[in-house]
């Protein structure tokens, strides 16, 4: 566990950033927070065996006491703590000249895209056809399958920091379906599918126009990169129990999946 969370601290280099420039005298009232946080915690820690929902929890009253992060701050996607993103939080997946432009409709690329060849879901039941990842669902595989550093960008191919739990690989046969066609004649075969011309996305319009890219679903038909739900840094997905311990809820989806509300956008079940 501490090797992981060495390694997240490393890909973002977020405990160095954070302390260096936002630990001003103006941030001590959190500060002094934190410390009565801290013995709080230690009190928890006496109870609580378990080493690391402890490490963790204390590093994520560390991070939120320094400071409080919006959408991509203090998330996974938030790179601008280290040095190789040129303290810039946009730079590692966009630029606004020179963009990469092997992905179709890619939004102003600017990081390295997978050559990988994919290993895609089947099932007997499955209906639609799965050609190779597209569009954006390449972009997110250019770090996600493993092969592509996270740091390379802007031209630069030799990184070295490469996702650690996010790590999906090249075999998707065990992911949710991508790429595929998503369009009412797939509903009434399928049955089981909502008509995503016609179905409320819950987001404000049609699945169509909210969720599918081109009429396929993607990883970004579930998945906000930007991470806009999140108003509060790490503890907006991490949340502390009363007790010490700790529950992740991705705030990465586009809508909450409680009650499986994601999953029953799309599907009849
Ligand atoms: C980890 C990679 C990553 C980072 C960091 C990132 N983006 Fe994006 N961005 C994407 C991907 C992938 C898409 C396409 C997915 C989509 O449209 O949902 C996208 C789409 C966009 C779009 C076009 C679609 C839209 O949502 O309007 C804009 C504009 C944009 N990003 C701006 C930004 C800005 C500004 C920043 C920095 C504050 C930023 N992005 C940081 C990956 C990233
Ligand atoms: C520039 C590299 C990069 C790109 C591009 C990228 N990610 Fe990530 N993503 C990361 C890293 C690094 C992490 C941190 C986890 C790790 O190290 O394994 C992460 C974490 C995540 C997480 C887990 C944390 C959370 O917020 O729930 C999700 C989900 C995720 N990414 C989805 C996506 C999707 C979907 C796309 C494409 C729209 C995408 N990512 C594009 C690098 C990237
Ligand atoms: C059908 C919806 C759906 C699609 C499509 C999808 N995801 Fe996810 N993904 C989820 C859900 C739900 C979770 C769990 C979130 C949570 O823990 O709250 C998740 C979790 C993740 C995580 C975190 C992994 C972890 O260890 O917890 C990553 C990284 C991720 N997705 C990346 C991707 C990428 C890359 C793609 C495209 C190749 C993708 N997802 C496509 C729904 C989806
Ligand atoms: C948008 C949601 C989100 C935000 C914001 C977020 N995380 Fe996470 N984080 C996740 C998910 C999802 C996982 C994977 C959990 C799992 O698989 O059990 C994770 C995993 C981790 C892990 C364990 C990594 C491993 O290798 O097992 C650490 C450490 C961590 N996060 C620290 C942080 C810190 C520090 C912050 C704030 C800078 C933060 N996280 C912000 C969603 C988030
Ligand atoms: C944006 C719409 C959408 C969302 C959200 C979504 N799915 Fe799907 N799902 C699809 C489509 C489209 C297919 C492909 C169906 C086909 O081709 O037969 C599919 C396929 C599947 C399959 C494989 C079916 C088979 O016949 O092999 C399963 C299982 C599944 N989804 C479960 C889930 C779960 C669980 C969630 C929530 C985490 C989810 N889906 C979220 C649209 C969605």
């Amino acid at each position: 566990m501490k090797t992981q969370i060495f390694k997240i601290l490393l890909v973002n280099n977020l405990f160095y950033k954070s302390v260096k420039f936002k630990f001003t005298l103006y941030l001590l009232p959190l500060f002094l927070n934190f410390i009565y946080q801290l013995l709080e915690l230690k009190s928890n820690i006496q109870k609580e065996k378990s080493i690391k929902s402890t490490i963790f929890t204390v590093l994520l009253l560390l991070f939120c006491s320094i400071t409080i992060g919006q959408g991509l701050r203090l998330s996974h996607h938030d790179f601008s703590r280290a040095s190789w993103s040129g303290n810039e939080y946009c730079k590692p997946c966009h630029t606004p000249h020179n963009a990469n432009l092997e992905v179709p409709d890619s939004p102003l690329w600017n990081h390295q895209v997978t050559s990988s060849v994919f290993e895609m879901y089947t099932s007997p039941t499955l209906d639609g056809v799965l050609g190779q990842p597209l569009g954006k669902s390449k972009l997110c595989l250019s770090c996600h399958d493993g092969t592509v550093a996270v740091d390379n960008h802007s031209g630069f191919t030799n990184g070295t920091a490469f996702v650690g739990f996010g790590n999906i690989s090249t075999n998707l046969r065990n992911d949710h379906p991508i790429s595929v066609i998503y369009d009412s004649a797939l509903a009434d075969v399928d049955g089981y599918l909502h008509d995503p011309s016609s179905t409320s996305s819950g987001l404000g319009n049609t699945i169509e126009v909210d969720l599918l890219e081109n009429d396929r679903l993607e990883c970004t038909s579930c998945h906000d990169v930007h991470i806009s739900r999140n108003t509060q840094g790490c503890v907006g997905c991490h949340q502390i129990q009363a007790g010490g311990g700790m529950v992740t809820k991705s705030l990465s989806l586009w809508k909450s999946n409680d009650g499986s509300a994601l999953c029953l956008t799309c599907h009849k079940k």
